[in-house]
């Protein structure tokens, strides 16, 4: 999914050294190996609140319900990326897939912390009726617009409005982290593939339900 401008502000350091030990020891190898504080997530460990995010989820200023224009929602993207240390206690990294989990939801915006190993992308999709923003927290991450290819790194994010198209993976070989902010909350979704001509084709439409 789903936590997709805006430049970031970007800490100076390589994206590698930013790499916390954990992450770091996960870099790529033939068999991946997973660390043990980022363990492959078990069902029990998969919950849906965040307290510590939540409490300083809502934006300050904006009225309740109220969708949030992208760059509020870049710079909120942004600042829980910068933030890493207080929430990624929280990912894991999944072999299987990327690995996901909502950390906030209200009516006017959710919030989605992803995990990437190397290989591992979205596919085209969009974002229904929702704006969107994503900021990179860890590692480096490339978002490819059909026709444009971008790479993010550290303290990066890309902000956009509804019915925007994307494809976001981690071609690195290290693993990446991404905080994802959406409003008002994703309530559908579509999945599309590259003709012959490079054109868009629809391959498949998911709800909130799906997820
Ligand atoms: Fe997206």
């Amino acid at each position: 999914m789903t936590v997709t401008t805006d430049s970031g502000a970007p800490t100076g350091a390589s994206p590698a050294a930013h790499v916390p030990d954990a992450l770091d020891a996960a870099r790529a190898t033939e068999t991946l190996p997973v660390p043990e504080t980022l363990p492959v997530p078990e069902a029990a460990q998969v919950t849906e609140t965040a307290p510590e995010i939540t409490r300083e989820a809502a934006p300050e200023g904006a009225p309740s319900g109220a969708p949030l224009a992208p760059p509020r929602l870049a710079e909120r993207a942004r600042e829980l990326a910068r933030n890493w240390p207080e929430w990624l206690h929280r990912v894991r990294l999944d072999p299987q897939g990327r690995w996901y989990q909502r950390l906030h939801q209200d009516a006017e915006h959710e919030i989605w912390v992803i995990s990437w190993l190397p290989g591992q992308s979205t596919g085209f999709h969009d974002h229904g009726d929702s704006a969107g923003a994503f900021a990179v927290a860890l590692g480096t991450l490339e978002e490819d617009r059909v026709r444009a290819v971008r790479s993010l790194g550290v303290g990066e994010a890309r902000s956009f409005g509804p019915d925007y198209v994307h494809d976001v993976r981690n071609t690195s070989d290290a693993p990446a982290v991404s905080v994802h902010v959406y409003s008002p909350p994703l309530s559908s979704m579509r999945r599309y593939d590259l003709d012959a001509e490079g054109r868009l084709v629809e391959l498949a439409s998911e709800s909130a339900e799906d997820w």
